[in-house]
């Protein structure tokens, strides 16, 4: 009886994370979707804390509060802009204590069966792969480890002879489970291995590997349910490997590139265009007075926010210019890439929080088509996702990603605090292109004075 009951309570988990994951597919249910998401997880550690097989509790009591501590601190704390990194973290400790506990569950069996040492494996590859390669990513988002992706004669063979081999030794422990002590080999080639796979990834497929990881760790987390015997393991690890895998082919879809390439092939290498060749005497440095006389005239105006918006917290200032204009009668809306800022929805997010409505946020897909009819376009801190080279330069690192065509608008503004390059770490031709005009400032400092000067005339 008791069994259906825990089992009736995990079932309820698993329905509220369905529930959570749906309302987390749009801004406006998603703050609901993560409460209902947060309170099957929290039915799901209270229910597997109560199930009578655990004995002591003093251990759980204090690895509790310390997670606990360290979550709220953190939560508290993290930037915004650094959420791509703390995404990076909560990956790699999911996949490293999945190995661990499968490791901890194999050695326990007196007889483990085949679904035992089997599921046990897979977490143990599965979840060192991810805890090292998403420890890389943090060091690489972080700026600890160099961002470029390492690549070397003979890689791929070298990484595949890694892969194989953790298989191998896998395979051999599952034939013969008294070999119990080679599980710790398997996880060694699978931290190698996971190191591998995130050095010879860079620039601007990073997000990729991310939300690669991220489905990792659910895969491996599903794997420790079933070592586990623990439905709710299994069905909210199943749930975060699926996301996981959806949120990679829509950012590869983003970004213009295969799984395969993103993996294996040399992408994310910076190509070498020299600065000084394509800005040289034809960049046009602007004033936020010009900028503001120029909306003035405006009818229609479209916003392009990227990561300096975040940086610059300037998402407050930027609400204060939609108002005004509006107010004035101009049509505003902002344009918003897939990949803009550090994180999936990073834009949104910051234009939700300041109350932007909604139907103003145009995709790619919807704006691009638009940019033609529109009088003035604002870049506020954004920089690869309106790189023209993107469709020129077949060499550039992020050639093929679609990109928001800013340059077909009658004049085109780019707040920005100097012509250094954004995440892909190339020049961008826009910035000297005949009807672009440069506001070198902080997005925050430079969209109030524009505000300011609007207000004044
Ligand atoms: P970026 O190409 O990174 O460019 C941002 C620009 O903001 C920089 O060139 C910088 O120029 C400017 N900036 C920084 N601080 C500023 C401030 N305080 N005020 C004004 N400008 C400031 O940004 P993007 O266009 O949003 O593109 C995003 C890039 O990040 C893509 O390459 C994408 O692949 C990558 N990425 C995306 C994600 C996700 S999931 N969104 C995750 C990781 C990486 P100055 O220094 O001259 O000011």
């Amino acid at each position: 009886m008791e069994k259906v009951l825990v089992n009736l309570a995990y079932l309820l988990a698993a329905s509220l994370f369905i529930f959570g994951l749906k309302g987390l597919s749009h801004p406006k249910t998603a703050v609901r979707g993560n409460m209902l998401g947060a309170l099957g997880m929290f039915i799901a550690v209270v229910v597997t804390l109560l199930d009578k097989r655990i004995v002591d509790f003093s251990v759980i009591i204090a690895g509790l509060i310390i997670g606990a501590l360290v979550g709220v601190i953190l939560a508290l704390k993290v930037e915004m802009t650094a959420m791509p990194q703390l995404v990076a973290i909560f990956n790699g400790l999911g996949g490293g204590a999945s190995t661990l506990v499968a490791g901890a569950a194999l050695y326990e069996a007196q007889n483990p069966d085949y679904l035992l040492t089997t599921a046990s494996v897979a977490s143990g590859i599965i979840g060192a792969v991810t805890f090292f390669g998403s420890m890389v990513a943090f060091g690489k988002l972080q700026g600890l480890v160099k961002e470029r992706p390492f690549r070397y004669p003979g890689e791929q063979v070298v990484k595949a002879l890694f892969g194989l081999g953790a298989l191998a030794l896998g395979a051999y422990i599952v034939l013969n489970p008294e070999s119990v002590n080679l599980y710790w080999a398997v996880v060694l080639i699978s931290s190698v291995l996971g190191v591998l796979l995130t050095v010879a990834i860079g620039g601007a497929d990073m997000p990729v590997v991310i939300a690669l990881l991220n489905s990792y760790s659910g895969l491996a987390a599903a794997a420790t349910g079933f070592v586990l015997q623990n439905n709710a393991l299994i069905i909210s690890g199943s749930l975060v490997g699926a996301s996981g895998i959806i949120l990679t082919n829509l950012m590869c879809k983003a970004m213009n590139r295969s799984l395969l390439n993103v993996l294996f092939g040399g992408f994310g290498e910076v190509a070498k265009t020299e600065e000084e060749d394509i800005y040289a005497g034809k960049v046009k440095a602007t004033s936020p007075e010009e900028v503001a006389l120029l909306l003035e005239g405006a009818r229609r105006v479209v916003i392009v926010p990227g990561y300096g918006m975040a940086v610059a917290q300037a998402q407050y200032a930027v609400r204060d210019l939609y108002n005004l204009l509006e107010s004035k009668g101009v049509e505003v809306e902002f344009a918003i890439h897939p990949v803009a800022g550090r994180m999936p929805g990073h834009m949104n997010v910051l234009l939700a929080e300041v109350d932007i409505p909604y139907d103003k946020m145009k995709e790619l897909e919807e704006a691009n088509p638009t940019f033609e009819q529109t009088d003035v376009v604002i870049v506020i801190g954004a920089n690869d996702v309106v790189n023209p080279l993107a469709q020129t330069d077949p060499k550039s690192p992020i050639a093929g990603m679609p990109v928001l065509e800013v340059w077909k608008a009658k004049t085109v503004v780019v707040i920005k605090r100097s012509l250094s390059p954004g995440f892909a770490g190339i020049p961008n031709p826009l910035f000297a292109m005949d009807n672009t005009l440069m506001l070198f400032a902080d997005a925050k400092k430079a969209v109030q004075e524009i505000v300011n000067s609007l207000k004044e005339s």
